[in-house]
């Protein structure tokens, strides 16, 4: 039986769905988060879809033995390719969430007869998950995604502000598939630390939609309809990786906030 103090357990191929455990963190300070960054596969953006799929199952069970009242996949890539695999095995053992999802219903409840432009991996954009789920709402909208792969390496690289970061999300942007668009998706968990460039290139003009704080808030909407909010004052925070570099550990600063230590996890032994 699922309880309020169990943990949140949210993942991704490794240290960009720390921004969306900082949202998670930021909006639900009692609940207790058990991450888990798959450093030893990552980047799945360039992964296959079975690869992906095998790695996400794995994942889960590290959660489900330790009672994840949710599973939280949080990484587009993952989301796109993994997501009904993951509920299906889960089955009633936890709420699963992705990333697409919550956006997709904003998206819904804000959008009408007009464009919307998504950037992400090209396992993401490959998918065509976005375009299948947002052109099917039936609110006229159409969608234009463009991958993106030279943006994850340049953030983690920590290439966030100055000319030669704003010029290559500038190269991407000016591509003539994400003019005239109302709104743009930033469909990668590590876009949101460069949510500002975007801005800056827009200027204003088109909305820039970040996953994790809509991720975050649909979390909190359904724990608390489900009476799953942690009431407890004893809540933890644990950081798995199953690849340990102090470069990971170094990066936790930037997608979390502040540097958090990562516990090795071997999961395939
Ligand atoms: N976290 C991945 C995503 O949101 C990006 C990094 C990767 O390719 O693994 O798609």
């Amino acid at each position: 039986m699922t309880k309020a103090s169990d943990p949140i357990g949210i993942f991704d191929s490794g240290i960009g769905g720390l921004t969306v455990a900082k949202a998670v963190r930021q909006l639900l300070p009692n609940e207790s988060i058990i991450y888990f960054g798959d450093t030893a596969h990552l980047p799945y953006g360039d992964k296959s879809t079975a690869a992906i799929q095998a790695y996400s199952i794995k994942i889960c069970d590290v959660f489900l033995q330790r009672k994840c009242k949710v599973i939280l996949i949080a990484c587009n890539s993952a989301s796109a390719a993994a997501t009904d695999l993951v509920k299906e095995y889960v089955g009633k053992r936890a709420k699963v969430f992705n990333v697409i999802e919550p956006v997709v219903n904003y998206i819904r409840e804000t959008y009408r007869k007009t464009s919307i432009g998504l950037i992400g991996t090209k396992q993401t954009v490959g998918s065509k998950v976005y375009e299948t789920k947002i052109e099917g709402l039936g609110n006229e909208l159409q969608l234009q995604s463009l991958a993106t792969p030279l943006l994850v390496p340049m953030i983690e690289e920590g290439f966030l502000q100055g000319t030669i970061s704003q010029d290559i999300i500038n190269e991407y942007l000016k591509k003539p598939l994400l003019q005239d668009i109302s709104a743009l998706i930033l469909g990668c968990t590590h876009y949101p630390l460069i949510k500002k460039q975007v801005d800056n290139y827009y200027n204003g003009k088109v909305d820039i939609i970040d996953s994790s704080q809509i991720v975050a808030a649909s979390l909190r909407a359904y724990l608390e309809y489900n009476l799953l909010t942690n009431t407890s004052i004893e809540s933890f925070n644990e950081f798995m990786v199953s690849d340990y570099t102090q470069s990971f550990e170094e990066l936790t600063k930037l997608f979390f906030g502040e540097q958090v230590h990562l516990e090795k996890y071997r999961l395939w032994e």
